[in-house]
């Protein structure tokens, strides 16, 4: 996809899914989409994880009611732990410097929003910026990951996966790989190849599903702080539902059209003004009335759809009603889909963000009440711009509730 990126993205390797193109593209996307779909992706062993991530998280924050906390420091970490455990059945604690170095990363430390990969990204973005900004981002995006030794730690648990697999008991997602590479049928799985995706396929995972879903729930967490009338009517819909004997799981999503209708108004709203990872032509071609040349490259906007007046009543304001109908039902218009991507490249990870959107939400809503730290009025819900749309940093209290 970006052959501009060649030279410096895994040391030359275009490996993976996000960064690679054609036939290799094309049978990692596939086979990744059928093992995550079997082993977890929309299934019950992810479920199963994102509620064990979920309770563990709410346990240990616990201990911080009526502290000024700063959410990233702690949900980072477990959304992080959902995908490392799919991938490698392996977890890593809060203060492991591996997850220190990814989350230096993605998270803002500032208003400015600068981060390793925002500062990466723009640069994909912007061509004319490539030539200066491949000295500076991408020499710090590979010292991060450096720093943490993130690529040895990836090559290691591969290293690990090889050693101890066993052909009747796959444990998670590197294991399918390996499966399918001893089966020595296709290409981009055999030997050095097949290597160099599949560090790829775990770096793309991480960079894909990581950040973004952990900014969603910021984003979630920030609006139900503003917004506390929402939060009240989501907790009420709660537990009408659980009488808090239990926490809510995806079967129950059709009885919950409010907490849905908020959850898809936070990312219609986060992503207003978005784009899409850029595309690259890989021939000349028409689209509508515009011919686009080869090795164009193309930038969707989110914003163009999700900020529409024409798709969308006055799009600026935060109405979760927008998405219910007269009966009460949730409407889940497929144009927030945007937000995820459109045509072939779409985020194969929708259906499991959405799950911890969902599960991760209600679990915190039933133990505690989200408040501000100081003034609501302080809390700034603008983005922080880029490929992906972060929030700006923030303190916020909890207290459990009675
Ligand atoms: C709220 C959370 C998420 C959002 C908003 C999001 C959004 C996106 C978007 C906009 C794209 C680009 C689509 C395109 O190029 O047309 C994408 C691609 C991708 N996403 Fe996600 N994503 C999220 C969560 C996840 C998760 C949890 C995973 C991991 C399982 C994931 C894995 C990927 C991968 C591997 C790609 C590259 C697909 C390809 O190039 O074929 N994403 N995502």
């Amino acid at each position: 996809m970006f052959k501009l990126f060649k030279p410096v993205l895994a040391n030359g390797d275009i490996a993976g899914m996000l960064f690679s193109s054609g036939k290799n593209w094309q049978e990692q996307r596939r086979f990744s989409l059928h093992v995550l779909k079997d082993l977890g992706l929309g299934k019950e062993i992810s479920e199963k994880l994102i509620a064990e991530e979920a309770k563990e998280l709410c346990d240990e924050l616990e201990a911080h009611t009526g502290e000024a906390l700063n959410m990233v420091d702690y949900l980072w970490v477990s959304v992080f732990n959902v995908l490392w455990r799919i991938v490698s059945s392996e977890k890593l604690g809060r203060d492991d410097e591996r997850v220190k170095s990814l989350m230096s990363i993605f998270a803002p430390k500032n208003d400015s929003g600068d981060t390793v990969l925002k500062n990466l990204l723009t640069s994909i973005g912007l061509p004319a910026m490539y030539f200066l900004s491949r000295f500076f981002n991408v020499d710090s995006f590979m010292k991060t990951i450096q720093k943490g030794d993130i690529t040895g730690y990836i090559l290691s648990v591969m290293e690990h996966h090889e050693k101890t697999f066993q052909d009747d008991s796959k444990r998670d997602f590197v294991d399918f790989f390996i499966e399918e590479a001893q089966k020595g049928g296709k290409e981009s799985f055999r030997g050095l190849e097949g290597r160099k995706n599949l560090r790829g396929l775990i770096g793309d995972f991480f960079a894909a599903g990581g950040g973004t879903t952990a900014t969603g729930l910021l984003f979630t967490i920030m609006y139900l702080i503003k917004y506390p009338e929402v939060q009240d009517k989501v907790v009420q819909e709660i537990n009408g539902i659980t009488g808090r004997s239990r926490q809510l799981g995806t079967s129950d999503m059709a009885r919950t059209p409010y907490t849905n209708a908020v959850i898809l108004e936070v990312i219609r709203m986060r992503d207003r003004d978005a784009l899409i990872i850029p595309h690259h032509a890989s021939a000349s071609g028409w689209v509508g009335k515009y011919f686009i040349p080869k090795d164009t490259i193309i930038h969707m906007s989110k914003g163009a759809v999700l900020h529409n007046a024409e798709h969308f009543d006055e799009p600026g304001k935060f109405n979760p009603e927008r998405f219910i109908d007269g009966d009460g039902k949730f409407i889940n218009d497929p144009k927030v889909g945007i937000a995820f991507g459109m045509g072939k490249r779409r985020c194969p990870g929708e259906t499991m963000a959405r799950m911890e959107l969902y599960i991760f939400i209600t679990h915190l809503l039933d133990r505690f009440i989200l408040k501000a730290h100081g003034d609501p009025k302080d809390l700034s819900l603008e983005p922080l711009h880029s490929m992906i749309n972060f929030n700006k940093p923030f303190k916020m209290m909890l207290e459990a509730r009675a």
